[in-house]
């Protein structure tokens, strides 16, 4: 599916912690192509095309919701374009450009042994986790969710009707596990592993996995100028060779991304 350009309203910004907003945008004439699925993003600009910052910003679908025609961000206020999307009030118009990347295979993965789903989140990186937890309830499965912070946890709350167990740990220690999440995570217990976080925290994940023989799925995170697979501004090496994190991605097996060593 190609991506098409969208311009939205806003309904709600929200403030989630200090620097996380959660912004809910909607559209007047549905489109069912512009509706993500889990792990999937959006280029988004609130700024005119002679304005800088000169890239749209690449943000992951927090949330969706076909019978409200809404979609749901959740990012981190960080640099001239977020800020730019955090002065944003209810009314305010901007542009989608997606849904963009391969986002998570959900049927396969409700379906993987006997359909337990350990699903692994750090700091922001858990925002496109609330989709996946969703839709892999909606498929049938109980995804437990196990999440790092450095500090105080945010949105997990949202998490409860779609997860089996949720799990915190906090490099602080203010809430849960004191320590990595790859501290609490057992793969041994679970069929299938999905991750998204800082890389260092999913090559983790992916070395737990790995002495289990757990299959771990990753969603990387890279620089993006186009986000459509145009200009291999985002290319990575992987086993099968170079792809781009945009378009082929930003859904991977982890042993085609990561090394063990
Ligand atoms: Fe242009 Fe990925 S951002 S190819």
């Amino acid at each position: 599916m190609s991506a098409i350009n969208c311009k939205v309203s806003v309904l709600a910004q929200e403030t989630v912690a200090p620097d996380i907003r959660r912004l809910t945008v909607s559209w007047e004439d549905q489109r069912p192509e512009f509706m993500p699925h889990a792990g999937q993003f959006y280029m988004l600009r609130c700024w005119a095309a002679d304005e800088a910052p000169v890239l749209s910003r690449p943000i992951s679908v927090h949330d969706a919701s076909t019978e409200h025609d809404t979609i749901t961000f959740l990012y981190q206020v960080k640099g001239q374009g977020t800020e730019k999307l955090a002065a944003l009030k209810a009314g305010d118009t901007l542009t989608l450009t997606g849904p963009c990347g391969n986002g998570f295979d959900v049927a396969a993965a409700a379906k993987s042994g006997t359909g337990r789903v350990a699903v692994v989140g750090g700091g922001i990186g858990t925002a496109p986790l609330l989709l996946l937890c969703k839709e892999l309830a909606a498929a049938g499965a109980k995804p437990e969710l196990y999440v790092g912070f450095r500090d105080e946890p945010y949105g997990l709350e949202e998490f409860l009707p779609y997860c089996a167990a949720v799990s915190v740990a906090t490099d602080s220690g203010a809430v849960g596990y004191h320590g990595l999440v790859t501290g609490i995570l057992h793969p041994e217990n679970f069929d299938l592993v999905l991750a998204c976080g800082p890389n260092v925290m999913m090559k983790g994940v992916y070395k737990l996995c790995a002495e289990h023989n757990t299959p771990c799925i990753v969603s990387l995170e890279r620089k993006m100028a186009c986000g459509l697979g145009a200009c291999l501004g985002c290319t990575c090496m992987t086993k099968v060779g170079p792809r781009t994190v945009c378009k082929d991605g930003p859904v991977f097996a982890a042993e085609e991304v990561f090394d063990l060593d």
